[in-house]
């Protein structure tokens, strides 16, 4: 039975500091998860053999089913589930679409459940998920509202699925990175560029997150930065903290 890892959104700038990362360990085959042909092709070109594409939208129920019937018919040894994919916007709540309602929440949130669910059988001792939540779950985000709450609920669900599996010896950790330096981010607004405090590299933020996890934490938050937000978020009224938000983002909605 192949060791495998799976990463959703691997074509992505997180996600190939996943797959790179994981070219390191013992593991037979990484399935790169994504929608692109294209940037999947490039990305088994860039890091070889090991990596297998899989075509999948997260948000369609077709392409899900056909990736559970994958692991269902090839029963591999799921060493890491890595739920990486994710997308959010930035506006007003009332201007979204019905879709982009529905595709945030698919991918943000229902197709981690789902890709859990039908990973964990095949999972056993020392197997590892890791669900990447964000900062922005601390607290609710006014303008990147359904994002944050998207996250919020990553962050709670995992911690209290590591809680549920730890009877199986599978950990489960929600990682909750700050910036990162991604084309997810939109760098320019108006031809000014935008500020994003405290950005990371997504090399940093995977290489915590792996150390994190291996060492059986439900969480994993990088750079120190990033924790004494997290701090804040305890102590202080979340009223202070979205209005010290929104104040920072006056320029740009
Ligand atoms: N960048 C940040 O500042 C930041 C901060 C905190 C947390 N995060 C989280 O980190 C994770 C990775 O983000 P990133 O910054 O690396 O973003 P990114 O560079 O935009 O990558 C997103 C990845 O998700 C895939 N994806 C998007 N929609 C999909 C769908 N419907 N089905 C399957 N795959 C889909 C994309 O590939 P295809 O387009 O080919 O499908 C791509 O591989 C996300 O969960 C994000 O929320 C990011």
């Amino acid at each position: 039975m192949s060791s495998i890892a799976i990463i959703t959104g691997a074509t992505g700038g997180l996600g190939q500091e996943f797959v790179s990362e994981l070219l390191k360990e013992n593991i037979h085959e990484i399935w790169a998860v994504a929608r692109n042909e294209k940037r999947l092709s490039e990305l088994k070109a860039k890091f070889g053999e090991k990596v297998r594409k899989i075509r999948c939208d997260l948000s369609n129920a077709d392409d899900l089913s056909e990736l559970f019937s994958i692991i269902e018919t090839e029963k591999p040894d799921i060493r890491l589930l890595i739920n990486n994919a994710g997308i959010g916007k930035m506006g007003a709540s009332t201007e979204f679409s019905d879709d982009d309602i529905v595709n945030e929440i698919d991918i943000n949130c229902k197709s981690i459940c789902l890709l859990c669910n039908h990973s964990i059988p095949f999972m056993s001792v020392g197997s590892r998920i890791l669900n990447i939540s964000s900062a922005s779950s601390f607290q609710p985000v006014p303008y990147i509202n359904l994002y944050a709450a998207s996250k919020a609920f990553v962050r709670s669900y995992t911690r209290a699925l590591n809680v549920e599996l730890k009877s199986k010896g599978i950990i489960c950790t929600a990682v909750c990175p700050g910036w990162i330096d991604t084309e997810m981010l939109q760098k320019e607004y108006n031809g000014k560029p935008v500020k994003f405090p405290g950005l990371v590299s997504p090399n940093r933020v995977a290489v915590q997150a792996l150390r994190d996890s291996a060492k059986g934490r439900d969480m994993s938050v990088c750079t120190f930065f990033v924790k004494y937000e997290h701090f804040l978020s305890k102590i202080l009224p979340s009223k202070w903290i979205m209005n010290i938000w929104l104040n920072g983002i006056k320029d740009y909605v």
